[in-house]
């Protein structure tokens, strides 16, 4: 693993451009629970139960209060090494991108500046009814929240299971991944889709990529590196001086 750290910072020094996917992992340190595992039980529901239109649909209350709790929990915590790590690399690399599967806002906390967020944003709220998006980052927000300008219910402005995402900020992002040299895959269970498959666009790409995770994923094979260890005690390693 020494040698894996030591020679993708050469790489990643010497590299003009540098993309960087993150997933819950790197924001666990943080403490935020991640999705999969038993770390993504809330009461009794599996966190990526209730993040479906679906769950919405049935049960609006339900999905608020989970997301309240997230509110509340996320407004209570900060950015960690890994997050500022990532800043740190955004100021030495000419061409830096940051996508990020996270909606805690952490990133943009820490300073990153060129991100993208491919879920969306836990701080942004949608009305159902019209449509309009407003940042509110309230703890929060109520049973269930309604629209100031029509009154309809509003819903977290996050993408759940079966929704599209933003063909922008997607394209963004696949045009990142498949223009780097180095990609990072840091913390992510490299599951969901499309987000899963940048990592391997890279690589078919031509880039050198590198999943640094607490362990090993199914795309673990497929990388240049595979470096398992805490992102909080990684990242910073790949980055800062010294080693
Ligand atoms: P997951 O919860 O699926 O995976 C988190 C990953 O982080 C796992 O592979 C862990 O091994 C790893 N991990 C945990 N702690 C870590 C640490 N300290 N350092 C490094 N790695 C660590 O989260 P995501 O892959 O981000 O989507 O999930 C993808 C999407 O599924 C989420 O964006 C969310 C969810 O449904 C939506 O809500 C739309």
């Amino acid at each position: 693993m020494e040698i894996a750290i030591q020679k993708l910072k050469k790489k990643l020094a010497r590299a003009e451009r540098v993309t960087v996917l993150t997933g819950a992992g790197i924001s666990a340190e943080s403490g935020v629970p991640t999705f999969r595992g038993a770390d993504g039980m809330w009461k009794n529901y599996q966190a990526t139960e209730l993040a479906t239109p679906q769950a919405f649909a049935r049960d609006p209350e339900l999905v608020w209060a989970f997301y309240n709790w997230r509110r509340d929990l996320i407004s209570k915590v900060t950015f960690n090494a890994a997050h500022q790590a990532l800043v740190d690399l955004e100021d030495q690399v000419p061409h830096f991108t940051l996508i990020t599967q996270n909606v805690d806002g952490l990133h943009l906390l820490a300073g990153s500046r060129n991100l993208l967020e491919l879920h969306g944003d836990l701080w942004k709220v949608r009305c159902t009814k019209c449509e309009r998006v407003v940042l509110d980052r309230s703890p929060d927000m109520g049973t269930l929240p309604t629209c100031a300008h029509c009154g309809g219910l509003l819903r977290p402005h996050v993408v759940w299971f079966g929704e599209s995402l933003d063909p922008d900020v997607l394209g963004s992002a696949v045009e990142a991944a498949r223009s780097s040299e180095v990609m990072l895959v840091i913390g992510t269970s490299a599951i969901v889709q499309p987000a899963a498959s940048l990592g391997l666009e890279a690589k078919a790409a031509g880039a050198t990529v590198a999943e640094i995770n607490l362990e090993a994923t199914g795309q673990s094979g497929a990388m240049d590196y595979a470096i398992h260890g805490k992102a909080g005690d990684i990242v910073p390693r790949l980055v800062g001086e010294g080693t």
